[in-house]
């Protein structure tokens, strides 16, 4: 693999950035993660302004212009001959000596890389729907931005693996569901979709911003309101989005069966339709 490290192209193996990157030291850095469909990024611009919102939230520059990433990016695709995969982008505020409060005159890291995806793997995945259990949101108060801070996310998605599911759903201290470990969480309630409102501190999935007109064009009412863990699962179906999963169906919550514990059809149609689109 090939891997784009502050300007230099190099094998994903060897290349490497400063032992004093703040994205190392404090976290201090965000990131993307792009789905590639038949070697082109899907969601381009999508993502794109969600990176320069986190970066300008964190009042860090965009290291390059947005039409320079853009070349960067497809040549990680196409250097690592990727048709099917994921590229990973990171920002970071950039290598300093360890201090808290922001150096100066610094540049910020950049780092990409890219993988394969196996679709028809996922597909399968897809039509047999994963489990789910559900944990406290212990994160901090700025989920909107998208921060490589990840250790609650890493913590609580160990767990749900450790227990043979493959997401964990976070709660919130009023019993309210506030989304997945890397997923937007979605419910279908007596035909209509709920999906938390974007102003209750998750973050603004780009899946479920391309989602949302998909929904409306179907016809299926869609509300975007807080539900609790309860709701889900009561919920005759329980979705997820992310870069990463698409639309992927929940068929359990803590043990506990979604509907018939079968991937529901309205997930699973908005699953094809997503994939077409952004094919
Ligand atoms: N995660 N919520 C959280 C906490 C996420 O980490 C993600 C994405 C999403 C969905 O966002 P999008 O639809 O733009 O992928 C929601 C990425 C894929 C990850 O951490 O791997």
């Amino acid at each position: 693999r090939i891997a784009y490290v502050n300007g230099v192209y190099e094998r994903t193996s060897e290349a490497a950035v400063s032992i004093e990157d703040r994205g190392y030291q404090f976290a201090d850095a965000v990131y993307e993660v792009w789905s590639v469909f038949d070697g082109r990024l899907a969601d381009l611009a999508g993502h794109l302004n969600r990176l320069e919102r986190s970066l300008s939230e964190l009042h860090i520059a965009m290291p390059m212009p947005r039409t320079s990433l853009l070349v960067v990016l497809n040549e990680v695709v196409r250097r690592n001959r990727i048709r099917e995969g994921l590229v990973y982008l990171q920002i970071s505020r950039g290598v300093a000596p360890r201090d808290h409060v922001f150096p100066v005159d610094v540049r910020p890291s950049i780092v990409i890389t890219a993988k394969p995806v196996d679709r028809e793997t996922a597909a399968r995945k897809a039509a047999t729907g994963i489990k789910a259990i559900s944990a406290p949101d212990i994160r901090w108060g700025r989920c909107d931005i998208k921060t490589v801070g990840l250790l609650p996310n890493v913590l609580a998605k160990q767990k749900a693996k450790e227990q043979g599911a493959g997401e964990v759903i976070f709660v919130d201290a009023d019993g309210f569901v506030t989304e997945g470990g890397s997923t937007n969480v979605y419910i279908v309630v007596d035909g209509v979709i709920k999906t938390r409102s974007l102003t209750a501190n998750i973050l603004a999935g780009v899946t479920r911003l391309n989602l949302l007109p998909i929904i409306a064009e179907s016809g299926i009412e869609l509300r975007e309101e807080s539900f609790t863990l309860a709701e889900a699962k009561a919920a005759s179906e329980v979705f997820i989005t992310a870069a990463t999963s698409l639309v992927m169906p929940i068929i359990a919550i803590d043990d506990h069966k979604i509907g018939d514990g079968k991937p529901g059809p309205i997930a699973c149609a908005l699953r094809e339709v997503y994939i077409e689109r952004a094919r």
